[in-house]
């Protein structure tokens, strides 16, 4: 059963905390005190990356961005991650070792506007990097490929700051591509792909690289006037 009821999804269904331990039930309803926060926080973060794409499209004529996607996580998930990193289940645990309870996704069109956006985020003196892992450079052995950064960002409400972590994972149309359908695919096959299957998985997300690169090369050719070599 899920957590929340579908016709007014921040009305807590209490019949469905039955299913936790008694620590778990306690860290869900102290977490929905402050849940608020990680929704602002959220919402500041994506108004400074749509203020950024704009502040591009003004300055250089171009869009880095193709579009953003955003999440909070659910109870469930916070509480299946505590479990599966063997954090203590703890309002405070949740708040020193959970970076991904605001999370975005933004999409860019080429692997150049990727790091022109993490450029410009890292000047912003009201938000700070926390933790980066550039799954670009170094793709995971799956094949995947994004840059994840945790931004820490300060919202105020009295005189006090107070600091939410924001995730960010930013990849390029071909990486979402990848990403989404090899998430699918795990998912329907419980996890266990063959090794066969692991390889070729691999290859496409290779072969999309050279496409994203090819692509880019391209659009600097477009936009530097360079002649075409052939
Ligand atoms: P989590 O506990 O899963 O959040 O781990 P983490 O934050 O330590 O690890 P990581 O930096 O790998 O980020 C995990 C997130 O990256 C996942 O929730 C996915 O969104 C994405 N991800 C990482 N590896 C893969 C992969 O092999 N395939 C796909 N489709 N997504 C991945
Ligand atoms: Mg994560």
């Amino acid at each position: 059963m899920s957590l929340y009821s579908k016709k007014e999804p921040q009305v807590y269904k209490l019949d469905a905390l039955k299913s936790y331990s008694e620590d778990e039930r306690k860290l869900i309803v102290e977490y929905l005190k402050i849940e608020k926060y990680y929704r602002y926080a959220l919402r500041e973060m994506n108004a400074i990356v749509e203020n950024l794409d704009d502040f591009c499209e003004n300055t250089f004529s171009h869009n880095p961005i193709h579009h953003i996607e955003s999440r909070i996580k659910t109870p469930e998930n916070i509480i299946e991650k505590i479990n599966r990193r063997g954090y203590p289940m703890t309002i405070d645990s949740l708040k020193t070792n959970i970076y991904d309870v605001s999370g975005m996704r933004v999409i860019c069109n080429y692997i150049n506007d990727i790091y022109q956006i993490i450029a410009l985020l890292s000047k912003q003196k009201d938000i700070k990097v926390r933790l980066k892992k550039d799954y670009i450079i170094s793709p995971k052995p799956s094949g995947y490929r994004s840059v994840h950064i945790v931004f820490d960002i300060s919202i105020y409400f009295g005189s006090e700051p107070i600091i939410i972590p924001v995730e960010i994972q930013f990849r390029t149309i071909a990486m979402d591509m990848w990403a989404s359908l090899e998430h699918e695919l795990r998912y329907k096959s419980n996890n266990e792909f063959t090794e066969y299957d692991k390889k070729c998985l691999k290859q496409y997300s290779d072969d999309l690289y050279e496409v994203d690169l090819n692509m880019q090369k391209i659009y600097i050719k477009k936009t530097t006037g360079d002649r075409d070599d052939d």
